[in-house]
């Protein structure tokens, strides 16, 4: 009945874990996920007054623009350059999603035809490859490995392949493995996409969680960037804002032209009062992001001081809301801690190939719920 793009999508591992987790509950377990990267905290109220202040206005029920209304765009061009120096064109270098996974899903669409390579980090979001299958492209897996620092090598992609690409993805800081990228390594990128003629495209839905100081660039910072690529960025993680569904793409103006067509004809743009409230959200006070921030980062230190205290070897992430901890075999590692410790962890197979040998933690969870889990933890031998 399905079309073979449906049927030759990799199996949905997240959704036997949901069903596992919904057996353990059924059967009484007090169970603490540690699997979703959804933040737990509310939306700054600032944020949602903006929402409803302009739900009331009748002439924010239409359709909205396909683009983005200009309210936004301009919020968001402002955003860019206050928060990386980079100046963006809100006219047409920016373009409005329904959430980042709206344009990772779509921008294969724009870029590759049938046959063509997209260069995807492994382990990485499941949708750079689901999006690039459904255009029917080839994915060409980058592993992220730990002794490369979680980067890919760019030297190991097969000059046939790379001859081929059309798009390659990248995203810093990481999900799920939480590494950050320096500087040097966007350079790179945005030479090999010169050289290769590929689209780069920056998935920066983490920039603003980061942790001692530090303080992720956007890659529109790089020399060269806005030539070669463009970012996509979201206020879910940013502002806790999962469910409002409002993210943007951002950098080469056709490119985003393209991204425009595809969506135009796909959707029908943002709901006006939520563009209001977003750029509410990117124009206003920013002590929201740096207080989630602190409240993520005592979260890490008591996750991953635990972790050290039972024994595991475990870098402090600087960035994101996750924890990847090396194990022998993620899926047994992941089935222990539910069935031993009613905890729900991330199975890092469920990210790429490349992602065997790791789980993730979502520090999504208050910082008693972290401690209970870790104590949880030492009852169990591991
Ligand atoms: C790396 C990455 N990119 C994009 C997204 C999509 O987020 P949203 O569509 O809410 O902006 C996620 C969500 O978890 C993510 O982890």
């Amino acid at each position: 009945m399905f079309a073979h793009r449906i049927k030759n999508l990799p199996p949905y591992l997240f959704a036997r874990i949901d069903e596992m987790k919904a057996k353990k509950r059924s059967e009484g377990v007090d169970v603490i996920d540690l699997g979703v990267g959804d933040p737990d905290l509310p939306t700054p109220s600032h944020i949602v007054d903006a929402l409803v202040e302009a739900a009331k206005n009748p002439d924010n029920h239409h359709y909205p623009s396909y683009l983005g209304m200009p309210a936004y765009r301009e919020a968001v061009a402002s955003w860019y350059k206050n928060r990386f120096g980079v100046e963006v064109n809100p006219e047409n270098e920016v373009i409005s999603l329904m959430g980042s996974k709206d344009g990772v899903a779509h921008i294969p669409e724009v870029l590759v035809s049938p046959g063509d390579y997209v260069l995807v980090p492994s382990p990485g979001y499941p949708v750079y490859s689901t999006g690039t299958l459904f255009a029917e492209g080839r994915v060409h897996e980058m592993p992220l490995t730990g002794e490369n620092g979680f980067l890919p090598d760019l030297d190991a992609i097969p000059k046939n392949v790379a001859n081929q690409a059309r798009l390659m993805w990248i995203n810093y800081p990481n999900n799920p493995t939480s590494s950050i990228a320096p500087p040097s390594f966007y350079q790179e990128v945005v030479e090999y996409a010169r050289e290769h003629e590929i689209v780069v495209v920056s998935d920066n839905a983490y920039s603003e969680i980061s942790f001692d100081g530090y303080r992720a660039p956007s890659f529109l910072e790089t020399d060269g960037a806005g030539e070669v690529g463009i970012e996509m960025h979201s206020l879910s993680k940013t502002y806790n804002m999962t469910g409002w569904r409002i993210g943007m793409a951002v950098g080469n103006p056709d490119i985003i032209r393209g991204l425009g067509i595809v969506k135009t004809n796909i959707d029908s743009g943002v709901f006006n009062p939520v563009q209001y409230a977003a750029a509410a959200a990117l124009t206003g006070p920013q002590d929201c992001v740096a207080d989630a921030c602190r409240i993520y980062q005592e979260r890490r230190d008591v996750l991953v001081g635990g972790l050290r205290r039972l024994g595991f070897d475990i870098t402090a992430p600087k960035a994101t809301f996750y924890v990847w901890l090396r194990v022998p075999d993620s899926m047994t590692f992941a089935a222990k801690m539910l069935d031993e410790a009613g905890i729900v962890v991330t199975p890092g197979i469920g990210f790429g190939r490349a992602g065997e040998g790791y789980v993730r933690f979502a520090i999504t969870r208050s910082v008693d719920r972290i401690r209970e889990a870790i104590s949880r933890m030492e009852e169990v031998s591991w």
